[in-house]
């Protein structure tokens, strides 16, 4: 037999960082479609049009990264336990998920990573996560941020190569991002159905489905305890104390 518990996995400002962020890399990635192929791709009217809006959506993704960036670091202080992978999860850890996303999975087996409000991500998603958030993001930001001030930047366009090594960058991480997002969405439908890892990134609560019996901690996040109702409100001092599940 099986229960599902309710978790509280993500808090608001994640939440309402992560639908402006994706709204603002999804305007980027159609918009510079229309900048790169203006003969095959016009969404926008002019070239011109498509220019301002690209450049406006950088902005507003470039301001939202610093206050995750900021939240994470310093409100929650939880950006290296959440997102940094264990010597564990790069041994052991990324192999078993993969093996669970690739094969596992069709045969109906469950999850290995169960997720805790303090252990959110499995290995690979901490992975690609990491390399996305700390790496991938503040390149195309960085080099995006020149392309827009060429006039002003140009003796240090001249350090890193010119005008065509930058552009190139820029548009192959940009297709980095392409390629993330449908894999990204595509694992996010591997839940126990096809929208229980899509609930919380919405609510905050995310319900996990644990066989029955099993209440062994989960992650070092303290005891696992099985629902019986559940009231979808905010965090509550009861949800803290249990490490974010909530009991009844
Ligand atoms: C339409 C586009 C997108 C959809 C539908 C989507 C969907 C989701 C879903 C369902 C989750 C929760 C499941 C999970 O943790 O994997 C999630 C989490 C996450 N997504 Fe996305 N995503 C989108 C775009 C993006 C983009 C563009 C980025 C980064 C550039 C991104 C970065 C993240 C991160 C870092 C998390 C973990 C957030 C946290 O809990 O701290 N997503 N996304």
């Amino acid at each position: 037999m099986k229960h599902t518990e309710q978790i509280y996995l993500t808090p608001m400002p994640v939440r309402i960082w992560h639908w402006l962020n994706a709204l603002g890399i999804v305007t980027l990635c159609v918009t510079a479609l229309q900048i790169r192929f203006p003969d095959y791709v016009n969404v926008f009217g002019t070239y011109k049009a498509a220019i301002r809006l690209h450049n406006t959506a950088g902005v507003v993704v470039s301001i939202s990264y610093a206050l995750w960036l900021i939240y994470y670091m310093f409100v929650t202080r939880t950006l290296v336990k959440l997102y940094v992978p264990t010597l564990d999860d790069i041994k052991y850890g990324l192999f078993r998920q993969a093996f669970f996303y690739f094969f596992y999975y069709f045969l109906g087996r469950p999850n290995p990573h169960h997720s805790t409000p303090d252990s959110k991500f499995n290995p690979m998603q901490k992975a690609a996560y990491l390399m996305i958030m700390l790496v991938l993001l503040p390149l195309v930001v960085l080099t995006g941020f020149f392309l827009m001030y060429i006039a002003p930047l140009r003796e240090i366009f001249v350090l890193v190569g010119g005008i065509k090594t930058l552009v190139s960058a820029h548009y192959l991480i940009a297709c980095c991002f392409c390629a993330f997002l449908f894999v990204h969405i595509y694992l996010a439908t591997l839940g126990h159905t096809p929208f229980a890892h899509f609930k919380p990134m919405w609510v905050g609560w995310e319900e996990e489905e644990v066989e029955d019996g099993t209440q062994e901690p989960a992650h070092g996040a303290g005891p696992v305890l099985p629902i019986h109702s559940v009231g979808h409100t905010a965090e509550t001092a009861e949800t803290a104390s249990t490490g974010g599940i909530h009991v009844s």
